[in-house]
């Protein structure tokens, strides 16, 4: 497995692998690597001849008041994971890499971005959309993997890709989680003892919802008032968002049907976690 650094040797790389015939998948990431980057990594090198992960922590999907400084890096562990995982290449840019100083190109989404976390967090989709409009560029992809933890930019994307014929299919996967259900995230590391016992409140929370649901609850304030009142009972926990929307535009629905979305982000102490469970064909 190779580590690259320049769009170039992506480019190059990917070049010599399509020459072959051979197909090419990529799952971008911010690194720090858990076992949730893993399934994704594991089912990139199932579906595909050749596995690219990116590990790029991107600044533009950061505000200046949000963690960029001290979002957790660690290379040499990520290597081992995606080695271990079967990836073929990691491309790993230093930011000047991947954005001109006087970048002003910028891939903006008008709907499906203001609700949930596109609400307290304005800019982070414009961010997202960007760099990974770039990856797809740089690298090529046959097929591109994301997680369903983050429910809403995998609604993004999908729509982004149909919005700008991206010849790419977009593979979406399943959260991976802890023991206790909390679910993986680079940012766990972050939480005290005290708050790690605390967070898993948010699968249970989730749990009771989606059980309504599936015992027959159709409105969507019924569900989601039962969510936010088993994580209100968690003193340690603060609510940023608990909603129910359609998984395919993201807005707010009355009545549960088709596919649905219900999200959640809590923050425990300074670290905001967001969680959810989606029904779809309901
Ligand atoms: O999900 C992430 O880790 C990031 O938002 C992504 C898709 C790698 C873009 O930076």
């Amino acid at each position: 497995m190779n580590i690259v650094k320049t769009i170039a040797e992506v480019r190059e790389q990917v070049k010599a692998w399509k020459k072959e015939g051979l197909s090419v998948g990529l799952v971008p990431t911010m690194g720090y690597l858990h076992e949730g980057h893993q399934s994704l990594i594991e089912r990139a090198v199932k579906e595909n001849d050749r596995v690219v992960v990116s590990d790029f922590v991107n600044p533009t999907q950061f505000a200046p008041n949000e963690d960029l400084e001290s979002y957790p890096r660690d290379l040499e562990r990520d290597a081992a994971l995606c080695e271990k995982a079967g990836a073929d290449l990691i491309f790993h840019p230093e930011p000047e890499e991947m954005y001109a100083k006087d970048a002003c190109t910028f891939v903006d989404m008008r709907a499906l971005t203001k609700n949930l976390c596109g609400k307290t967090r304005p800019i982070h989709f414009s961010g997202v959309c960007t760099v990974v409009s770039k990856l797809f560029l740089i690298v090529n992809p046959d097929r591109a993997y994301f997680g369903e933890k983050d429910a809403q930019q995998l609604a993004v994307i999908r729509r982004m890709v149909r919005d700008l014929n991206f010849d790419i299919e977009i593979v979406g996967c399943p959260i991976i989680r802890e023991e206790d259900g909390l679910a993986k995230s680079s940012r766990n590391t972050y939480l005290t003892k005290e708050l790690r016992e605390a967070a898993p409140v948010l699968h249970k929370a989730l749990e009771e919802g989606k059980q309504m649901v599936l015992e027959g609850e159709r409105s969507a304030e019924k569900v989601r008032e039962t969510i936010k009142k088993r994580i209100e009972a968690e003193p340690l926990a603060k609510i940023d968002y608990v909603e129910i929307v359609d998984f395919e535009t993201i807005e707010p629905i009355e009545t549960i049907k088709g596919s649905v979305l219900a999200a959640v982000a809590v923050y425990f102490g300074k670290t905001r976690l967001i969680d959810n469970f989606i029904l779809t064909d309901i």
